[in-house]
């Protein structure tokens, strides 16, 4: 009995024991300290050693694209590390192509800061805001889907391209201990400056959606940041528009209609929407409303599990672009905005090349 609780007590003291060190470890030999980051060669700034380059831009208020939230499964966080950055870790290898890694091309949300670093960013990023605002209006347009209007409360105003995305801060709630940032894209039109409308899809224990479905209410102070992105509308040309989406996918598109219509823009566009059944359509008498409006705009949505009443199109959004798009060989006059899940995007994308659309001429942004 002696030599077991001897035992016992010399087993706790070494595990006590090596706790200790490995605490003292973390807080004094990881300690890095403060570090300097120098951007585009110009604009120094004091952070703190050991925390991420996203996170200390972040310290800087200075953001960068990171859909994600910094988990190393968005890839949008890129940035040149010059100097500093150390060799490119595992965690970033699925996201950098071999010319990014010959370019010095780094995951800004996986590079730790350990010694000086020197960073390239596009300069337009130093114009990205954060913005406080409170939520005046939240609807359920399906059971899963909420659009938000939210308000921009601390006097700024923000200037965006129809199509481009804010991030989204969830703060801690119960059930999740972290602040985390999401991108949603804003689904109003760029001349509402003191607001931004959301539509905002429940992903299960997702946990922005889980925050923005069960948490936030109207009344709800909210803050965001933005605008990114270079999904939007190109006004340089004047081609005919093909735009597809699924789902919350209409978001980005309902920013561009309404931007289009206010600007009395006389380009032929086409939208189609997919969904499963009726149910899940929403929004359409707004999409009726610009069809009137618009200078020739179409909306068409289709169904993949359509009931015996409906009389719209069947299939997929894909089935609907080999279906009523012409083959065109010159490519020329068309282009196409998509936006949704990765397996509609990809299908589709094939669908528009096989249509005779350059690759360059086909917009996307993917949701997951
Ligand atoms: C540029 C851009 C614009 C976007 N705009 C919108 C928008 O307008 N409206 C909108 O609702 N969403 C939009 N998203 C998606 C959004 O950023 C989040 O990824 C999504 O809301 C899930 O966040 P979450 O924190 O709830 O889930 P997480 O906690 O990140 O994920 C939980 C789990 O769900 C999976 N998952 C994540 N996203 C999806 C998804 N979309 N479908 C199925 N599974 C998923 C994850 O892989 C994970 O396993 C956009 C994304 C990008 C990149
Ligand atoms: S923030 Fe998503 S990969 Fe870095």
């Amino acid at each position: 009995m002696t030599t077991i609780l001897s035992t016992v007590f010399i087993i706790t003291g070494i595990t006590t024991g090596l706790a200790i060190v490995i605490t003292f470890a973390n807080a004094f030999i990881a300690d890095y300290g403060e570090k300097k980051m120098i951007i585009n060669n110009d604009k120094e700034y004091i952070v703190e050693g050991g925390k991420s380059i996203l996170s200390a831009l972040v310290d800087q208020k200075i953001f960068i694209p990171s859909a994600c939230g910094g988990k190393g499964s968005c890839g949008y966080c890129k940035c040149k590390v010059n100097e500093g950055g150390g060799p490119v870790l595992a965690t970033e290898m699925s996201y950098l192509t071999e010319e990014d890694v010959e370019n010095d091309i780094r995951l800004s949300c996986q590079v730790k800061i350990k010694e000086d670093v020197k960073i390239e960013i596009p300069e337009e990023l130093f114009n990205v805001k954060q913005f406080e605002g409170k939520v005046v209006f939240s609807k359920d347009l399906t059971p899963k889907i909420k659009h938000l209007r939210i308000d921009i409360t601390d006097g700024q105003e923000i200037e965006f391209k129809a199509g481009q995305y804010v991030q989204l801060l969830a703060p801690p709630y119960p059930g999740n201990a972290e602040e985390v940032f999401r991108a949603y894209s804003i689904a109003s039109s760029p001349s509402e400056t003191k607001s931004i409308d959301l539509i905002i899809g429940y992903v299960e224990e997702g946990i922005v959606t889980t925050y923005v479905h069960e948490h936030l209410s109207e009344g709800d102070e909210v803050l965001f940041n933005g605008p990114f992105g270079d999904f939007y509308l190109n006004e340089e040309t004047g081609c005919d528009i093909y735009m597809v989406a699924v789902g919350t996918g209409i978001a980005p598109i309902r920013s561009i209609l309404h931007y289009m219509n206010e600007k009395k823009i006389e380009r032929k566009a086409r939208f189609f929407f997919g969904a499963r059944t009726q149910d899940d359509l929403f929004m359409v008498e707004e999409m009726k409303r610009l069809e009137e409006e618009m200078y020739d705009f179409e909306y068409i949505p289709v169904l993949s599990r359509a009931d015996d009443d409906w009389e719209g199109e069947r299939g997929r959004v894909t089935d609907l672009v080999d279906k009523l798009m012409e083959k065109s060989d010159s490519g020329e006059g068309r282009e196409a905005y998509l936006c949704g899940g990765a397996p509609m995007i990809d299908s589709t994308e094939k669908a528009l090349l096989g249509k005779g659309l350059p690759e360059e001429k086909i917009l996307y942004d993917k949701f997951d």
